[in-house]
C-alpha cells in the first residue's frame, strides 16, 4: 500500500471555519490523506482563511509567503489551497498574487475539493468559489470515531449559516451568502453521532444562529428553541451553547429555553458592537442601546447566573468621543465576563467603507486602548466572582502538571483540577479556589453524575475499544 498523504490544515478566524476544516478532513481522510501538524513534511496544505477584519485577510500572504520559503528551501512540493473567505472574495486574483497556491475554494463548495484536486495535480486551473445549488453537507461524510475523540468532548455543530442582517461594516453577507438554515433531521443525526462517539458539549454555530428556522420532518419551522429543547434530549449531551447571536433575534422563546433547560449554559455571547444608538443605525443594527439592556435583564431574571459577552468596534466612521462615551457606559452598565472587541476595519464593498469621516488611526487606537482596559477589568471582576462558587466543569484535556487536567466551566473558563476522580469527557463538580490571569483553579467536591446526563450515556472508555 501507499503511504498516507499527510494533510496540515489550519484555521483563522471563527469556530465556522475550524468546522469547516474538521469536515474538510473528514472528506479527504476518504481520500487517503492523514493529518499532520507539520506544513513542510504535508502533501497538501490547506489554509482555511478570513476576511472579516484587514488584518486577518492579511495574515494568510504571510503565511502564504512562509510556505513559498519553505518549498524553496526542502525542494519538497506541496499543493496549497486556499479555502473560506478570502477564497471566496478574493477568487483567482489570490493565485495571481501569490503563485504558490494551486488551488482556491469558497466555503460553499468545499464538498468538491476532490475533484478540484485532481485538476490541480493534472495542472488546469482549479478555482471554485460558486454558490452551488446542491447543499455541500449532503456530500460531506462524517468523521469517523476517531477523529471526533481526537477533537475532544466539546463539539461545534454548523444549524445555520450566511446572514441578511447587512451591518454595514461587514463582509459576512457577501462571503457567506444569504442566511440558509440546515434542516432539522440532519442536525439531529449529526448530534446524535457525536454523541455517540463521546461528545459531551455542543456549540450549534451560525453566523446568526438565533435566527434559525430549519425545517422539521413534520414540514414546522422549528426555531432555534424548539432544535434546542430536542437536543437537550439526546443521551450523552450534557451541555449546549450557540454562537452567533444578533439582538434582534433573542426571542422570547430562547430566553425561555435558558429558564428551562439545565444543559443550556447560563452565558450568551451577544455582540452589540458599539453603545450609541446614532452609530448603531448607521452601522445598520436595527437596534438601539435599550433593546441590549432590556435583553440583559430578561435573560437574567430567568437565569440569575446569566453571563454575557460580546464583540465591539471602536472608530466607526464618524464615532465622536462622546459616541465612545455611549459604548464605555454601556460596558460599565453591562458587566461583562469576556469580550471581543476591534479597531473599524474599511472592507472592500460593504457600505461604511465609503463613509467619509473615517475616524484617524491614533484616535481608535486610544479608544482601543480604554475600551480593552475596562472590558479586561470587567472580565477579571467576574472571575474573582467566581471564587468560592461550584461548577460543573467538563474535561477536556491533560494540564502541565502530572495528574493535572483543565477542563471548562459553564462560563468557559479553563479550570485547572489537579488529580481530579475523573477523566477526560466526564462531568465533575468542582469549588473554585483561585483565579489566575488565564485560567481558574478548582477542587473537586463530588463525583456525583449530573441529572441531566442520562444514564443511558455510553461512557467513554468503552469507545476507546
Ligand atoms: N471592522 C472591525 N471589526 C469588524 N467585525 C466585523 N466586521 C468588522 C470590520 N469591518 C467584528 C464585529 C463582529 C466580529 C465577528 O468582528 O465585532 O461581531
Ligand atoms: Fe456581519 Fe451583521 Fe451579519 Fe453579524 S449580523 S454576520 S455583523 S452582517
Amino acid at each position: 500500500m501507499d503511504a498516507p498523504r499527510k494533510l496540515y490544515v489550519k484555521s483563522f478566524g471563527c469556530q465556522m471555519n475550524v468546522y469547516d476544516s474538521h469536515r474538510m478532513a473528514d472528506m479527504l481522510a476518504r481520500e487517503g490523506y492523514v493529518e499532520t501538524a507539520e506544513p513542510a513534511e504535508a502533501d497538501l496544505v490547506i489554509l482555511n482563511t478570513c476576511h472579516i477584519r484587514e488584518k486577518a485577510a492579511e495574515k494568510v500572504y504571510s503565511e502564504l509567503g512562509r510556505l513559498r520559503k519553505s518549498q524553496e528551501e526542502t525542494g519538497h512540493s506541496t499543493l496549497v489551497a486556499v479555502a473560506g473567505c478570502v477564497a471566496q472574495a478574493e477568487g483567482a486574483e489570490i493565485i495571481k498574487r501569490a503563485p504558490v497556491v494551486d488551488l482556491v475554494v469558497g466555503p460553499q463548495s468545499y464538498h468538491r475539493l476532490p475533484e478540484l484536486l485532481a485538476k490541480a495535480r493534472a495542472g488546469e486551473p482549479a478555482v471554485d468559489t460558486d454558490f452551488p445549488v446542491e447543499d455541500k453537507f449532503d456530500h460531506l461524510p462524517a468523521p469517523s470515531a476517531a477523529a471526533t475523540r481526537k477533537r475532544g468532548p466539546a463539539a461545534f455543530l454548523t444549524v445555520q449559516e450566511g446572514c441578511d442582517k447587512f451591518c454595514t461594516f461587514c463582509v459576512v453577507p457577501y462571503t457567506r451568502g444569504a442566511e440558509v438554515s440546515r434542516p432539522v433531521a440532519k442536525i439531529l443525526a449529526e448530534a446524535e453521532r457525536l454523541a455517540e462517539q463521546g461528545v459531551r458539549e455542543l456549540t450549534l454555530i451560525g453566523q446568526n444562529v438565533n435566527a434559525f428556522h430549519g425545517t422539521g420532518a413534520d414540514g414546522r419551522t422549528w426555531s432555534l428553541a424548539d432544535l434546542l429543547y430536542r437536543l437537550a434530549e439526546i443521551p450523552g449531551i450534557g451541555r449546549l451553547r450557540y454562537t452567533t447571536s444578533h439582538p434582534r433575534d433573542m426571542g422570547e422563546d430562547l430566553i425561555a429555553a435558558h429558564r428551562d433547560l439545565p444543559a443550556l449554559m447560563p452565558y450568551l455571547h451577544l455582540p452589540v458592537q458599539s453603545g450609541s444608538d446614532r452609530v448603531l443605525k448607521a452601522m445598520n443594527r436595527k437596534h438601539g442601546r435599550e433593546l441590549f439592556f432590556d435583553i440583559v435583564a430578561r435573560m437574567r431574571a430567568v437565569r440569575p447566573d446569566m453571563a454575557l459577552s460580546s464583540d465591539f468596534i471602536v472608530g466607526f466612521p464618524g464615532e465622536t468621543d462622546a459616541e465612545f462615551e455611549d459604548t464605555m457606559d454601556l460596558i460599565r452598565r453591562v458587566g461583562f465576563a469576556g469580550a471581543f472587541s476591534f479597531k473599524y476595519s474599511p472592507r472592500p464593498g460593504t457600505p461604511a467603507s465609503d463613509l467619509g469621516a473615517q475616524v484617524p488611526e491614533a484616535v481608535k487606537t486610544e479608544r482601543l486602548h480604554r475600551l480593552q482596559a475596562a472590558l479586561e477589568a470587567s472580565k477579571r471582576a467576574f472571575d474573582l466572582s467566581c471564587v468560592g462558587r461550584t461548577f460543573e466543569v467538563l474535561f477536556e484535556k491533560p494540564g502541565r502538571q502530572p495528574g493535572q487536567l483543565i477542563g471548562r466551566s459553564p462560563y468557559l473558563q479553563s479550570v485547572v483540577v489537579n488529580t481530579p476522580p475523573a477523566g477526560i469527557g466526564e462531568f465533575l463538580t468542582v469549588t473554585i479556589t483561585e483565579a489566575g490571569p488565564n485560567s481558574l483553579a478548582g477542587t473537586p467536591l463530588s463525583h456525583t453524575p449530573l441529572s441531566h446526563v442520562t444514564a443511558r450515556a455510553r461512557p467513554l472508555a468503552a469507545l476507546e475499544a
